[in-house]
C-alpha cells in the first residue's frame, strides 16, 4: 500500500477534521434550521478510542494535523483526554479545535495543558443582540471570555470566524477589521456556504468577499496580501498595517480552493467524507479492529474524491444511503 495519502489529482492529504459530536449547544442559522437537526443515536458515537484508531492508521498513510469539530466539541465530556491521546499519537504535529467558545473560558487551559495547539472561534458579530439572533440564544460575553481565555493561555494562533451575511453582520466589517487592530487575533470572514435546508434564505444573505477588500479601503486600512501564507488552509490571508492581528478570507463559493485541498473529515458516527460538499462517504465502522483495514478504506475514500465540490449541483447533503448531513454533522 501505499505510504501517503494522495488522490487521483495529485493533492497529498495531511489534515484529517474530526467531528466528535453532532450535538450543539447553539443553533445558528447558517447551519441549522429552528428545529435543529436529527441527532446521532448515542450508542453510534464513536469512542474516544476509536477515533484514535481511526486517527492512528491516518497518521501511519502522514495525516499530521488534525482539526476536532462538531457540532460543538467542547459539549462532549472529557474531550481534554481525546486531545491528549491525539497529541501523543507518533506523527501528529498539530492538534486544532474549531468551537463556538461558550464553553472555552474554563476550559481553555487544562485543553492548552493536554497539547491542543490553538484555536478557532465561531463570532459572527460584536452585538450582543444581532450575536443573540444568528446563534439563536448565545451569550456574546461567554464568547468574550473564551477568546481572552484562548489567548492568555498560550492556543496560537485564535482565529475567529464570521460568516458574512447581507443585511445581517455586513454593517460590521469595520469593526471587525478593528479588532485586528487591537488584538493579536486571525479575523476571518467566510463566504456563506449553501445548505440543503435553507436555500433560499442563503439567496438572500450570501455575500462575495470582494466586499470586506472593498470596505477595508475605502476606510483607509488595506488589506496586504501575505505571500508566505501557510497554504494548508483555505483562508487567504492578509495583513493590516500597524496591525497585531491578521485578516483572512475564505471564499468556497465565490473562489474554490480545491485544487489544494488537502483534507479528509471523520463523521462523529464513523464515516470517512472525502469532500465537504460530496455526498460519498465511507464507514469506518467494520474495520476498527484492524489497522490495515482501517488504512485501506481511508485511502479508497481518497480514491473516490473528486476534482472539486459540487456546491450547487446534485447534492448538497442528500447521502446515497439516505442520511442527510448538514454542517453541523460534518463540522465544517
Ligand atoms: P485551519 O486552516 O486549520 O485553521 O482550519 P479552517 O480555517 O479550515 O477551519 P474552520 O473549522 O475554522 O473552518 C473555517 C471555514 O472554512 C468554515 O466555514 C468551514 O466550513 C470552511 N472550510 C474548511 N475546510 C473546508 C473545505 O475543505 N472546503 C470548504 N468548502 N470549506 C471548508
Ligand atoms: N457557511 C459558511 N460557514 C459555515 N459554518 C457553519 N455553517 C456554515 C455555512 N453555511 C462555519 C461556522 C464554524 C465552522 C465550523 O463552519 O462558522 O466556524
Ligand atoms: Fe453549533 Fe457551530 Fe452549527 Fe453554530 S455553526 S449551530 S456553533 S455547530
Amino acid at each position: 500500500m501505499k505510504k501517503d495519502l494522495v488522490d487521483r489529482f495529485g493533492r497529498k492529504h495531511d489534515y484529517l477534521r474530526v467531528s466528535v459530536t453532532d450535538r450543539c449547544n447553539l443553533r445558528c442559522v447558517y447551519c441549522m434550521g429552528p428545529e435543529g437537526i436529527q441527532l446521532i443515536d448515542h450508542k453510534d458515537i464513536l469512542r474516544y478510542e476509536e477515533i484514535v484508531k481511526v486517527i492512528n492508521a491516518a497518521a501511519e498513510l502522514g495525516i499530521e494535523r488534525i482539526r476536532l469539530t462538531g457540532g460543538e466539541p467542547l459539549v462532549r465530556l472529557g474531550i481534554e483526554e481525546l486531545v491528549a491521546k491525539i497529541a501523543a499519537i507518533p506523527g501528529i504535529k498539530d492538534v486544532a479545535m474549531t468551537t463556538n467558545g461558550i464553553f472555552l473560558a474554563d476550559k481553555a487551559k487544562v485543553l492548552k495543558e493536554a497539547g491542543l495547539n490553538r484555536v478557532n472561534i465561531s463570532m459572527d458579530s460584536l452585538k450582543a443582540e444581532v450575536y443573540r439572533g444568528i446563534t439563536r440564544g448565545g451569550d456574546l460575553d461567554k464568547v468574550w471570555a473564551g477568546i481572552k481565555a484562548a489567548l492568555a493561555c498560550g492556543l496560537s494562533p485564535v482565529k475567529i470566524n464570521v460568516v458574512l451575511m447581507k443585511n445581517v453582520n455586513d454593517n460590521e466589517i469595520e469593526d471587525f477589521l478593528r479588532l485586528a487592530l487591537e488584538y493579536p487575533l486571525h479575523l476571518r470572514f467566510i463566504e456563506y456556504m449553501p445548505l440543503d435546508f435553507h436555500d433560499e434564505d442563503w439567496r438572500g444573505k450570501y455575500l462575495p468577499l470582494e466586499v470586506v477588500l472593498e470596505k477595508a479601503e475605502a476606510l483607509g486600512l488595506p488589506l496586504q496580501p501575505v505571500e508566505e501564507n501557510d497554504s494548508s488552509g483555505p483562508a487567504e490571508m492578509y495583513r493590516l498595517s500597524g496591525a497585531p492581528g491578521m485578516v483572512g478570507l475564505i471564499h468556497p463559493v465565490s473562489r474554490h480552493f480545491c485544487d489544494k485541498c488537502k483534507r479528509l473529515r471523520l463523521t462523529a458516527d464513523g464515516f470517512i467524507k472525502p469532500c465537504l460538499y460530496w455526498q460519498g462517504e465511507f464507514s469506518v465502522l467494520p474495520f476498527l479492529h484492524d489497522n490495515v483495514e482501517l488504512k485501506c478504506i481511508l485511502q479508497k475514500a481518497l480514491d473516490y474524491k473528486k476534482e472539486r465540490h459540487a456546491m450547487y449541483t446534485e447534492n448538497q447533503g442528500r447521502q446515497e444511503n439516505g442520511i442527510v448531513r448538514g454542517m453541523s454533522k460534518i463540522g465544517g
